[in-house]
């Protein structure tokens, strides 16, 4: 992949479509069929220390922290390690408690942002092990970091991340897998997970094909002057991460919200023209998930979901290609990135350069 724009009109929509190719890379020789596990050369980590976890702290900003709350759970499912993640430049300045239990992983693409690279010089100071899941080789948070998996997405030009955000998804996956099998995960499911990550790439590359119903979903919608992202457990990070997308390009007020949380509060902003998008994974969430659009249309609120299957209750349903369950967060968010991308053209933005943002923040 070079930094030419390859017949595209944005880096964005190239980056966008060299996705499957960029999954693909991630996965590339990592795979061990013998033992239904993956060998991860950087990590830097071995077996023995590995099992003596008791927890596991992610740090990012932006994306790379909405990837790293998917990375937690995938840890949590596949490991069984009590992970979370929360947005670096809020850890450094709360002076967290430093365990020498947890292993502590910082998330860049740029490998260069500033709150991420300080609260892993405070880390060390305070004798931590840290790793790293960075997009670019032998950056800044790459050198700092003891060891970690390099995410292989190629050059991302736009500042908005995209094919980043899906490697550095895919990366820990391959992560939460190692871990996984060197602790309780089954060889059937470590098998399992793996034939899932196969897959990704061809289903990627279905998604990309309903690029055009997409475009009149998001032509429909670009009146909007705010929308409502929802998802519960494994959709919520991506409520967040397609929230952010709308917002950087489009510049169209966007909030995520659990959607168990609806009936906390932010019900009370449903009416028909504040449009909810709604992430629906078929999983053992899938009814109360429905019943939540039960409440939004009986608000009047339009709903645009993203579903392994119609919903009956949305007024769109993008179907995306379901997976093993624990990896549906990885193809769900996709779509939204390309509902995000024509909402932008539709407002005639400048995609690859909206207003305010760099696409690596290198100070305070
Ligand atoms: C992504 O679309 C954003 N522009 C931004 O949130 C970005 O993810 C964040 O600044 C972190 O950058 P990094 O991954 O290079 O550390």
């Amino acid at each position: 992949e070079s930094y030419d724009m390859g017949g595209h009109d944005t880096y964005m929509h190239k980056e966008i479509s060299e996705q499957p190719d960029a999954v693909d890379r991630v996965l590339r020789g990592r795979i061990d069929d013998r033992f239904s596990t993956v060998h991860l050369g950087g990590l830097n980590l071995d077996a023995r220390e590995a099992r003596t976890i008791r927890r596991i702290k992610i740090l990012g900003c932006g994306t790379s922290y909405h990837a790293g709350l998917i990375g937690a759970g995938l840890i949590e499912e596949l490991a069984r390690i009590p992970a979370d993640a929360e947005p670096a430049s809020e850890f450094r300045y709360r002076n967290p408690v430093v365990d020498p239990d947890t292993l502590y992983i910082a998330v860049s693409q740029s490998g260069e942002t500033y709150d991420v690279l300080a609260a892993v010089q405070e880390l060390k100071r305070k004798g931590a092990r840290v790793l790293g899941v960075v997009n670019v080789v032998g950056s800044a948070i790459a050198r700092e970091t003891d060891g970690g998996v390099y995410v292989h997405a190629g050059p991302e030009v736009c500042v908005v991340s995209t094919k980043c955000f899906t490697n550095t998804v895919t990366a820990f996956a391959l992560l939460a897998l190692h871990l996984g099998r060197i602790r309780d995960l089954s060889v059937a499911d470590g098998k399992r997970i793996i034939e899932g990550l196969r897959r990704l790439p061809g289903q990627i590359q279905e998604i990309l094909k309903q690029e055009d119903e997409i475009k009149k979903l998001a032509k429909r919608y670009a009146d909007a002057k705010s929308m409502m992202f929802i998802g519960r457990v494994r959709g919520y990070p991506v409520a967040l991460e397609a929230s952010l997308k709308l917002k950087e390009i489009s510049y169209i007020h966007a909030e995520a919200y659990p959607a168990s949380e609806l009936k906390h509060g932010p019900l009370a902003l449903i009416e028909p023209s504040l449009p909810t998008v709604a992430i629906i994974p078929d999983d053992d969430l899938l009814e109360k998930n429905r019943a939540a659009l039960e409440e939004i249309k009986a608000r009047s609120g339009q709903i645009l979901a993203v579903a392994h299957q119609e919903q009956e209750k949305a007024d769109h349903t993008i179907v995306v290609p379901k997976n093993e369950t624990e990896l549906d967060s990885i193809l769900m968010g996709i779509p939204l990135q390309i509902f995000a991308y024509h909402t932008a053209l539709a407002l005639g933005r400048d995609i690859d350069k909206p207003r305010n943002l760099a696409k690596s923040v290198t100070v305070e």
